[in-house]
C-alpha cells in the first residue's frame, strides 16, 4: 500500500477529526458518502498545516470545500485583500485562474497554486491586452476600469479594477465625466444605471448570469408568492429589474443571514445557494441552477494533489506585472466597497467589441 493510500483511510482517528465538519454538511453530503470524503479533507486539513498554505475559495465552490477545507472564504474583493495579508507561505486558490493571479499580484513573495488548469473564466477570455489599447486608442484619455474577472495582460492596461462589491464606487472615483468600463457588458450597463458617469462598456458576458431572464424570474415569482429575489450584477438588466436586491455574492449571502426571507432565490451559480443553506436552516432556498464548470473544475482531490506536488504555480509574465499590479492595489488602496445594485435606472450605453474597433496605431503599453 503506498503512502497516499494509507493517508485516504476512513479511520477511527478520521472520523474524530472530521465529525464538526461533518455535521456542518450533513444536508449535502450524505452520511453513506462520508467514509469517501472524510480522508481527503482531513489529508488536505493536514498538508496545510505541515507546508503552512491557506486555501482562499470563493463563494461559488461546493460545500465540501467551501465548509470543510477553506481557511478563508468570500467575493473576489475579499479574497483579493486576504492575499494581500497572509502570513503563509502558500496560497491554494480554489476559485478561478484570474483570482489566483490577483492573488499572486498582492502577494508576489508566496508560492500560488491553482488546482486545476480548467479553471478559466468566459469574461477573462473575452478580451485581450491589445483589444484594451485599441479601446484607449479609440478613447483617448479616457480611464480604464478593469473588472478583476481579466487576466493580468488585461489588468496592466487599466488605470484601476474594480469587482461587483466596488464597481459603482470605483467608477466614481475616478472623478470624471466619461470611464471605459470592462469587460462585462451586463455589470457595466448595471452600473450605468447607478451613476450619471458616461459608462463605454465591451461585450463580454458571464457565461453563467447570461443564462438567466427577466420572464424566468417572474415565472417563479408567479409559482412561490413573497419569493425574495436576490440577483448577481453580472446578470441582464431586465434580470435585476425582477430582483428585490443585487449585489456582489458576499452582499447576498449578508442580506440572506440578516433578513431571514422565508423563501429566497439567488439568481447566481448553484453551489452559493448550498453554502448558505447549510447556516441559515430557517430560510427556504429556490434554486434556478446554473453551473459555472470552470468553479466547478476545483475539487477536494485536485487540491490535494495540488499542496501535494505544489501544483499548478501561478506565475505572471515580467512585461505586465508592475501594470496589473498597480491596478489591483490601487482598488484595495481605495476599499471603495459598499454600494449595490437594485434600484438603477436603465440608461443607453455604448458597446464595443473586436470587430467595432480599428487596429493598433502607435499606442504602446
Ligand atoms: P463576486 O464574488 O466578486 O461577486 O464575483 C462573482 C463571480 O462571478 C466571480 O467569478
Ligand atoms: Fe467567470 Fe462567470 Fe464562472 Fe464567475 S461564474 S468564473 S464570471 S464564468
Amino acid at each position: 500500500m503506498s503512502d497516499a493510500d494509507e493517508m485516504l483511510e476512513y479511520t477511527p482517528e478520521v472520523a474524530r477529526r472530521t465529525a464538526d465538519l461533518q455535521e456542518r454538511v450533513k444536508d449535502f453530503i450524505p452520511s453513506v458518502e462520508w467514509p469517501l470524503v472524510a480522508p481527503l479533507i482531513d489529508a488536505v486539513n493536514e498538508l496545510k498545516k505541515a507546508k503552512n498554505a491557506v486555501i482562499l475559495a470563493h463563494n461559488y465552490q461546493t460545500p465540501d470545500i467551501y465548509h470543510c477545507v477553506a481557511d478563508f472564504v468570500g467575493d473576489s474583493l475579499q479574497l483579493a485583500v486576504e492575499a494581500g495579508k497572509t502570513d503563509a507561505d502558500i496560497i491554494v486558490q480554489a476559485g478561478v485562474h484570474f483570482m489566483a493571479e490577483t492573488s499572486k499580484l498582492l502577494s508576489p513573495d508566496k508560492t500560488v497554486l491553482i488546482p486545476s488548469l480548467e479553471a478559466g473564466c468566459s469574461l477573462a477570455a473575452s478580451i485581450t491586452g491589445e483589444d484594451v489599447r485599441r479601446m484607449k486608442q479609440k478613447y483617448p484619455g479616457v480611464p480604464v476600469v478593469t473588472y478583476v474577472n481579466t487576466s493580468a495582460d488585461v489588468k496592466a492596461e487599466s488605470d484601476i479594477c474594480c469587482t461587483s462589491a466596488n464597481a459603482v464606487n470605483i467608477v466614481e472615483a475616478m472623478g470624471v465625466d466619461r470611464v471605459i468600463l470592462l469587460p462585462d457588458e451586463y455589470l457595466s450597463k448595471n452600473v450605468a444605471a447607478l451613476t450619471d458617469v458616461e459608462i463605454i462598456a465591451w461585450g463580454g458576458r458571464c457565461e453563467v448570469h447570461e443564462r438567466f431572464t427577466g420572464e424566468e424570474i417572474r415565472a417563479y415569482r408567479k409559482e412561490t408568492p413573497g419569493l425574495v429575489v436576490l440577483a448577481h450584477p453580472e446578470c441582464s438588466p431586465d434580470v435585476l429589474a425582477n430582483a428585490d436586491y443585487a449585489g456582489s455574492t458576499s452582499s447576498m449571502i449578508r442580506y440572506v443571514k440578516e433578513k431571514r426571507p422565508a423563501q429566497v432565490m439567488m439568481v447566481t451559480e448553484c453551489s452559493m445557494s448550498d453554502n448558505v443553506a447549510a447556516e441559515t436552516p430557517d430560510v427556504e432556498f429556490i434554486r434556478p441552477c446554473n453551473l459555472c464548470p470552470h468553479m466547478k473544475s476545483i475539487t477536494l482531490q485536485n487540491i490535494l494533489e495540488s499542496l501535494q506536488d505544489l501544483r499548478y504555480e501561478v506565475t505572471i509574465p515580467d512585461e505586465v506585472v508592475v501594470g496589473a499590479r498597480r491596478a489591483v492595489q490601487r482598488m484595495v488602496d481605495l476599499g471603495a466597497e459598499g454600494r449595490d445594485f437594485d434600484n438603477g435606472v436603465p440608461v443607453a450605453v455604448t458597446v464595443e467589441y473586436r470587430d467595432t474597433l480599428g487596429p493598433v496605431v502607435g499606442v504602446s503599453g
